[in-house]
């Protein structure tokens, strides 16, 4: 049976409203104290198991680099070279694990695969990526938003493309932070039905990129394929050739609205290189902001008498 009770970051909607506006005042002060030079080292003697089943740049580096950072250790675990991969059971995996580490990070295919390690871990779990969400993204691009433009709460959102692990998590996102989301994306390719029921009438499903983005503040796409949908590629090509972010679309979004992309990004596929590369986007500010906002993810899940 679980028998845990700490608390885990596995979806957005694991904080509340309140716990996910301090996070990101937190993720902001921590940028600034690092690049002010301040030395903080809240976890010390602190180490962060991270198991990826699927590739990595950013979530890996941010991870390892932050738990340094922050006075600590991160160990990377790949299936390849572990016994995850010869098949000893999650549960065993999270048992054994969580008995040695302070806290443990998955990015893996299926969301059930963190839950149940979560259920048999002694320790905090991040979901570093699931084929169903992708909350460490969302906290870094909030806290992006928050240090352009202030507020999110009452702006409207444009989300073009696949009904992806992003799109569930800005869908999450938006309850939670109170915006309006709207979504364009190919017929068979919509978020799942449960993300759309849980949203209520804060996210809406149209079929034009360009109706989505009318007046939007923000807009943000992800690549068309994601990890494991490689054989996918040429039908998704197909399916999602109306629903490139270009100048056509940025126009109808408001004159002051941000670009954002989790990353990596294809140009000429999702997102038109005139927007990734112009004055609207933000990419680079989101990807920096995963380091900041997953130290203030690590130091509130791990350190003591937070
Ligand atoms: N955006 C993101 O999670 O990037 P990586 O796949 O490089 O970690
Ligand atoms: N939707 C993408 C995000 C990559 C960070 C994927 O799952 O591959």
């Amino acid at each position: 049976a679980p028998t845990n009770s700490c608390r885990h970051f596995l979806k957005l909607s694991d904080l509340t409203a309140e716990e996910a506006r301090s996070l990101i005042d937190r993720a902001i002060e921590l940028k600034r104290m690092h690049k002010s030079g301040e030395d903080y080292r809240p976890l010390a003697h602190r180490t962060l198991a991270m198991i990826f089943e699927k590739s990595s740049t950013r979530t890996r580096v941010s991870f390892e680099a932050g738990m340094f950072q922050l006075g600590g250790h991160a160990l990377f675990l790949s299936p390849r070279d572990t016994q995850l991969g010869r098949g000893e059971p999650i549960e065993d995996s999270a048992r054994v694990i969580s008995r040695m580490v302070d806290a443990v990070m998955i990015r893996t295919f299926k969301q059930e695969t963190v839950e149940r390690f979560a259920a048999h871990s002694e320790v905090p779990v991040i979901n570093g990526l699931t084929d169903r969400l992708h909350p460490c993204q969302t906290i870094a691009d909030l806290q992006t938003f928050y240090e352009h433009r202030g507020d999110i709460r009452g702006k409207r959102v444009a989300w073009i493309g696949d009904g992806n692990n992003m799109c569930h998590s800005f869908m999450e996102a938006a309850q939670l932070f109170d915006f309006e989301l709207s979504i364009a994306c190919p017929e068979g390719y919509e978020p799942d039905t449960d993300f759309m029921e849980a949203a209520g009438d804060r996210c809406t499903l149209v079929r034009d990129p360009q109706e989505a983005a009318a007046g939007a503040h923000l807009v943000a796409t992800d690549v068309w394929a994601s990890m494991g949908q490689e054989e996918e590629q040429t039908r998704r090509e197909t399916a999602f050739g109306s629903f490139q972010v270009d100048d056509a679309v940025m126009a109808r979004a408001s004159k002051d609205a941000l670009f954002m992309h989790c990353l990596p990004a294809h140009r000429g596929e999702e997102v038109s290189a005139s927007v990734i590369d112009g004055p609207q986007s933000v990419v680079w500010d989101e990807a920096e902001n995963r380091l900041h906002a997953q130290k203030a993810l690590l130091e509130r899940l791990i350190a003591p008498h937070q």
